[in-house]
């Protein structure tokens, strides 16, 4: 969590940053802070609250001059959003600053020491400690700044993406990361450098950049090549210098009052993206490079465990339901924080699939670390190019979502969703189990699905309607069978997470096992009832909710009347396969959550004390 970015070269560096950071604040915004150096002082500025809380405060209180600086968007680990607490943060001799994104778990030791040492603290973070340590080390080894780091990283446990900049060399910075990514730009005739979490904050300057790898330090320095090494044993690394494909208006609004909207009608681009080049319906083929070159190890596979974390775990689900029934390959889903602690078994046979949109969670990073060390093969799925996930499996699949900004995940669900189900199609072909002629009816199936996406969203202004009537409620019901099971967990997610209304998601037939003791007239509930999959088990559970007289938001195949009969609303969904039904009815419930989110004024794009990538445990 937390966004990082810098700026050092010839052009001024306070908007590369103020403007970074409103690119990287998804990544946290409960405080934000920059320093800029002038060529003479180191100037601060930071404060509790959002980039823009910041950009008020830095007109009141410094000169926005200098060529050189770094900022950070705060998500709150060690100590409270303060102002104070907020980055960057300089060491004692206020001599060095820096930034940091990820957890110190022993600072505390470290701290002690320090302060025998007659070191001072102003905040309560793990930060501060960071710098001060590197001071000392610095002062007491008689080493330059980037020997320092590295002596001090070794010291630290814990998880890290760090720049720092010391005034007294103040032509580099020094860069680090462990469990956190940087991303490095580099200008022409390497004259200028630019810093970020990701690399949304410079591709309009460059489109060159090197991302570190976990346990790499940099050492960045105006008109020279930048330098990585190992923080271990100080070698030399080789590195790549990647081309961007990421262009501004990929990251921009585009017109849409918010991300999450603009990426929920993305949908239908988004998953001809996923299956572009991978699934050829003329030849009745499936491609995919990761698959394809690991096509024994997937056959002989006596099992798949899936991990990942929350709206990926529920992708995960659909895709328990896919391969179970497609390829007939049992599935296990897992959630990444659990697995890893669990001492669970795994064989050398099993397939583990990382499911991931940021590729930088740090609970289903440690998990396929984890199953990599019991010599499971690792496969990724994850949106996220270059990301950490991506780089830690043997072979993976991008979903090819394109940027997802909104903290809530839309399109990442669906292309999960679409990727997992060319994975089952080309496996379940290959091991027999089904025919091929159904496996081209899948096909041409979903060669269809963008368009029904399209033809769904239609339904915006009822929904909206819908979501005037309960935006009120406390409560919400989801209730989903089968494939669309995953789909009421997933709903009920959304509208938790950007409206803080409490929403629980229930197999439809769990509902009499307990929460049917929650049902009375002012709970509504959202009931998954399309035609193909225990519909008729559905309608007689709707049939309960209407005896204990809940309100049902139902949705329904289009041309429904059986539920049109008993339901208080209904939401017509295009007619498929069952199994691609969740790339259908999950629209109409992330559209729910949009607008009720927005009549309570609630903050959609960066809900309360959630963030975009969760790289912290
Ligand atoms: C929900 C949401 C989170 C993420 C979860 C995993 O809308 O965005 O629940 O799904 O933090 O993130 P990734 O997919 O990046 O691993």
């Amino acid at each position: 969590m937390c966004g990082i970015t810098g700026y050092i070269g010839f052009r001024d560096a306070y908007p590369i940053i103020i403007n970074g950071l409103k690119r990287l604040e998804y990544r946290g915004y409960d405080s934000a802070g920059l320093i800029l150096y002038d060529g003479d002082t180191i100037k601060m500025s930071k404060t509790k609250g959002k980039v823009s809380d910041l950009e008020k405060q830095v007109e009141k209180e410094i000169s926005k001059g200098g060529n050189i600086g770094f900022g950070h968007t705060r998500w709150a680990t060690h100590g409270v959003p303060n102002d104070v607490n907020s980055h960057p943060h300089f060491s004692e001799s206020e001599n060095l600053a820096i930034v940091h994104n990820g957890i110190i778990e022993n600072y505390d030791t470290i701290k002690k020491e320090l302060i025998n040492r007659g070191y001072t603290f102003k905040s309560d973070t793990d930060t501060e400690v960071l710098i001060n340590l590197i001071e000392e080390v610095k002062k007491q080894e008689n080493v330059k700044l980037g020997k320092a780091v590295q002596i001090a990283l070794s010291e630290v446990v814990g998880a890290y993406a760090i720049t720092v900049f010391d005034k007294t060399k103040p032509n580099e910075f020094v860069v680090a990361r462990l469990g956190s990514p940087i991303a490095i730009g580099i200008g022409t005739n390497n004259k200028e450098f630019f810093i970020a979490s990701d690399a949304s904050p410079f591709i309009e300057y460059t489109k060159n950049c090197v991302y570190l790898e976990d346990g790499e330090m940099a050492i960045i320095k105006i008109g020279r090549a930048i330098r990585v090494r190992k923080i271990q044993d100080d070698s030399l690394v080789d590195y790549s210098v990647l081309q961007l494909k990421l262009n501004l208006e990929q990251i921009e609004k585009g017109g849409y009052d918010h991300f999450m909207l603009k990426e929920i009608y993305e949908q239908p681009k988004a998953i001809t993206d996923t299956f572009r080049g991978r699934m050829l319906v003329n030849k009745g083929l499936i491609r995919m490079a990761g698959v394809d070159d690991n096509i024994q190890k997937f056959l002989n596979a006596k099992r798949i465990i899936i991990v990942a974390c929350g709206t990926s775990w529920h992708a995960g689900l659909v895709a328990e339901y896919l391969f179970e029934d497609i390829a007939r390959i049992p599935v296990e889903v897992e959630y990444g924080s659990e697995f890893r602690y669990r001492n669970p078994i795994i064989n050398e046979d099993d397939i583990v699939i990382a499911i991931s949109q940021s590729g930088e969670t740090a609970d289903t990073l440690a998990a396929i670390k984890m199953a990599k060390s019991k010599d499971a093969f690792v496969f990724g799925v994850c949106n996220v190019v270059g990301s950490s996930i991506a780089r830690e499996a043997h072979a993976g699949a991008y979903t090819h979502a394109g940027p997802e900004i909104g903290v809530a995940s839309t399109k990442a669900f669906t292309t999960q969703i679409t990727l997992l189900s060319l994975i089952a199609l080309k496996l379940g072909l290959a091991n027999g189990n089904i025919s091929k002629t159904n496996y081209h009816t899948y096909l041409r199936e979903m060669e269809l699905i963008p368009k029904k996406v399209e033809s769904l969203l239609a339904i915006n202004d009822k929904v909206k309607y819908i979501a005037n009537i309960y935006k009120d409620a406390t409560n919400f019901l989801y209730l989903g069978r089968g494939f669309n099971f995953p789909v009421a967990l997933e709903g009920a997610l959304k509208l938790k997470e950007i409206s803080y209304i409490h929403a629980e998601g229930y197999p439809a037939a769990e509902m009499k096992h307990g929460p049917i003791a929650l049902i009375d007239e002012n709970m509504p509930i959202v009931v998954i009832a399309t035609r193909k999959g225990h519909y008729e088990k559905v309608v007689s559970n709707i049939q309960e909710i209407k005896a204990r007289n809940g309100k049902i938001i139902a949705i329904v195949t289009q041309g429904d009347t059986t539920v049109k009969e008993i339901a208080d609303h209904v939401i017509e969904v295009p007619e498929t396969i069952e199994a691609f039904t969740p790339l259908l009815t999950t629209i109409p419930l992330q559209l729910l959550s949009y607008h009720i989110a927005v009549m309570l004024d609630r903050n959609v794009d960066q809900p309360r004390n959630l963030a975009k990538a969760v790289t912290v445990e």
